[in-house]
């Protein structure tokens, strides 16, 4: 609509932004599609849904709800603080990891600072980054896995901030412990290295680090951890960050008082309870995964082994026609076309028999396009 009046113009520094591409959700997809049953793997949420004692939290906190939340997180950092070994000034909630990414943008980033990413990755780095009017210094992975001798050659004196995902989104690789000491006996101090750690829980291979310690050791380390992943709580919103209290004490500047609302502080701390349910669904994980390398072997399809709850494949296809495919069917996969792989698509571990599913539907769309 027009209304014959000049736009009002924005920063200069968001014209190069273009909107974040989300993945649709479940009830966008049953209207266009008319279809009952939608099955959603494009953007690695907990198909297992959450905790049983989850449930039984939120309908006992709902009597409080006309208050403001808890704006300290009490219960939710006491816990965190005793499961990490880390003090209480250590930790920072966020509505998602999304959130803490913006923050620590907006506390660190200057116009015209430098913040390296190593793509394919999580694509809110990279938003957040140009938001601060800063440059983005995009580097390319090594056989899939973040490459730490081609970012230590791109450091500047104006590299501010490191975006490592590990484990990768939407690769799957991993550092090890030794390698990211190695890279950071090395760093040139004042740079802050944000360690994206959604994936965690997950991680099967050896020597992941055991994060928590690095941070002894270096004071400008961020650690970010998500409640949406192996907890099944996306549409909560809740993730935390831990730090030096040093940089917990800056990131406070910029964060809304008020950021994580009472039910996702509640359901999160009832999660951490329930072991049980959080054991069923890493099993379930491994067990999905490694239903998809087999048939992918045998399919000689390649594949990126995973540490995460997706797997990134090669269909030898055109990614965005098969991603069309599934969809017609209700099930909504990632293309790696947005990934730099364009025959290549990622698609979320569910249950045994979404897995199957998807895994058939594949079979069907090569036969097809054979
Ligand atoms: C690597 C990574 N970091 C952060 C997020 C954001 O998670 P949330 O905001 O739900 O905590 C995601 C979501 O998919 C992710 O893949």
């Amino acid at each position: 609509m027009s209304t014959g009046q000049k736009e009002a113009a924005p920063r200069k520094a968001l014209e190069q932004i273009n909107n974040y591409i989300t993945a649709k959700t479940i009830e966008s997809v049953k209207r266009e599609l008319g279809i009952d049953r939608i099955i959603k793997l494009a953007g690695n949420e907990n198909t297992n849904g959450y905790s049983p004692k989850v449930k039984e939290a939120i309908r006992l906190s709902l009597e409080g709800l006309s208050y403001y939340p808890d704006m300290n997180c009490t219960i939710l950092r006491e816990k965190l603080s005793k499961l990490h070994g880390v003090e209480e000034e250590q930790l920072i909630f966020g509505n998602g990891s999304f959130e803490l990414i913006s923050i620590i943008a907006q506390t660190y980033l200057e116009e015209g600072d430098e913040s390296i990413i190593a793509e394919p990755s999580f694509g809110w780095y990279k938003n957040v980054t140009w938001q601060m009017g800063a440059k983005v210094v995009s580097l390319p992975l090594k056989n899939h896995k973040v490459d730490l001798e081609i970012i230590r050659e791109n450091i500047t004196d104006r590299t501010k901030i490191i975006w490592i995902c590990n484990p990768n989104n939407p690769t799957g690789t991993i550092l090890t412990e030794k390698e990211l000491r190695e890279f950071l006996q090395e760093l040139p101090s004042g740079i802050i290295l944000v360690l994206d750690e959604a994936y965690v829980d997950y991680v099967m291979e050896e020597g992941y680090p055991d994060s928590v310690s690095l941070l002894k050791s270096y004071q400008n380390v961020i650690l970010l951890r998500t409640f949406s992943k192996a907890y099944g709580l996306a549409s909560f919103r809740i993730g935390y960050g831990i730090a030096s209290k040093q940089v917990v004490l800056q990131l406070n500047k910029v964060r809304l008082p008020i950021n994580t609302n009472a039910l996702a502080q509640t359901a999160a701390a009832a999660s951490l309870e329930d072991r049980e349910f959080y054991r069923y669904v890493l099993q379930s994980n491994k067990e999905g995964l490694k239903l998809y390398y087999k048939t992918l072997t045998e399919l000689g399809l390649e594949f990126v082994p995973s540490n995460c709850n997706f797997i990134l494949f090669n269909t030898g296809l055109d990614g965005d026609t098969v991603t069309g495919e599934y969809y017609k069917k209700g099930i909504l996969i990632r293309s790696g076309k947005e990934f730099g792989l364009p025959t290549w698509v990622r698609i979320s571990i569910g249950t045994r028999e979404e897995n199957e599913l998807v895994l058939e539907t594949l079979k069907e769309i090569l036969r097809r396009q054979a």
